[in-house]
């Protein structure tokens, strides 16, 4: 019978997304400006044409914690900015992002904002530059910066 079938990840990514949509309006007014350093990598392959924010991957943060090996031999991330066709149908079914971020071994997929954070219409590009800007500031705070720009 279909409905004894557990959910496969796309009616799972559905009730996300959902969910997502649901908080929106909170997470644009409590989310905390995301950091863009040296080194980050953006991927936006599909983000832009599906009205998310493109992807900040802080490569740093992950490569002072993980060997390269884990990541680009292990779970087959290619050594290329924008160079592995992620999805999140893929990365709810455990592969790429969704090997660590599974409410496992780092938080899970539902905090859509930690890594949709860039600024819209950004280019999948390797972040050169701690000057240049990539991650979005909820459109009030860049409007009037208050104290939260500060950070
Ligand atoms: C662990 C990091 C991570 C989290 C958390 C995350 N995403 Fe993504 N998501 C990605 C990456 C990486 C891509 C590929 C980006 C690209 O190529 O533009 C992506 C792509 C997407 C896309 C476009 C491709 C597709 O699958 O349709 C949508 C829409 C999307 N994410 C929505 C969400 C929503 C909604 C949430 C929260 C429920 C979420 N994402 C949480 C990393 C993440
Ligand atoms: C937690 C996973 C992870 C670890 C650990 C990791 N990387 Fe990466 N690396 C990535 C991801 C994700 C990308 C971007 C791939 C994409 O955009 O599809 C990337 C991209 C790259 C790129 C391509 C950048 C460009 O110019 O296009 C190089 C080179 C690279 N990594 C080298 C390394 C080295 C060397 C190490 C170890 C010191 C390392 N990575 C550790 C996940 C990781
Ligand atoms: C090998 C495991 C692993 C993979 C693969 C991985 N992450 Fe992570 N990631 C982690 C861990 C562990 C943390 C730290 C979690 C914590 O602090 O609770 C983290 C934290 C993060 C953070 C928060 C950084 C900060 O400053 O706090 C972001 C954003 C992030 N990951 C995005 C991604 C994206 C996007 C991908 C896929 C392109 C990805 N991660 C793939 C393990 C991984």
């Amino acid at each position: 019978m279909e409905t004894l079938t557990p959910p496969g990840p796309r009616a799972r990514l559905a009730g996300l997304v959902l969910a997502a949509a649901a908080c929106a309006g909170f997470f644009l007014s409590s989310a905390e400006p995301a950091r863009a350093e040296y080194g980050d990598v953006v991927i936006n392959s599909h983000s832009d044409a599906a009205g998310v924010r493109p992807v900040v991957f802080p490569h740093w943060f992950h490569r002072v914690r993980f060997r390269c090996k884990v990541c680009h031999s292990d779970l087959g991330f290619k050594f290329q900015a924008g160079g592995n066709d992620i999805n999140m149908v893929k990365i709810i079914d455990g592969q790429f992002c969704g090997a660590c971020h599974n409410g496992a071994v780092a938080w899970s997929v539902e905090n859509c904002d930690l890594c949709h954070s860039g600024k819209p219409n950004t280019p999948t590009q390797v972040h050169e530059s701690t000057i240049q800007k990539l991650v979005g500031a909820p459109a009030a705070a860049a409007a009037a910066p208050g104290p939260a720009a500060k950070r």
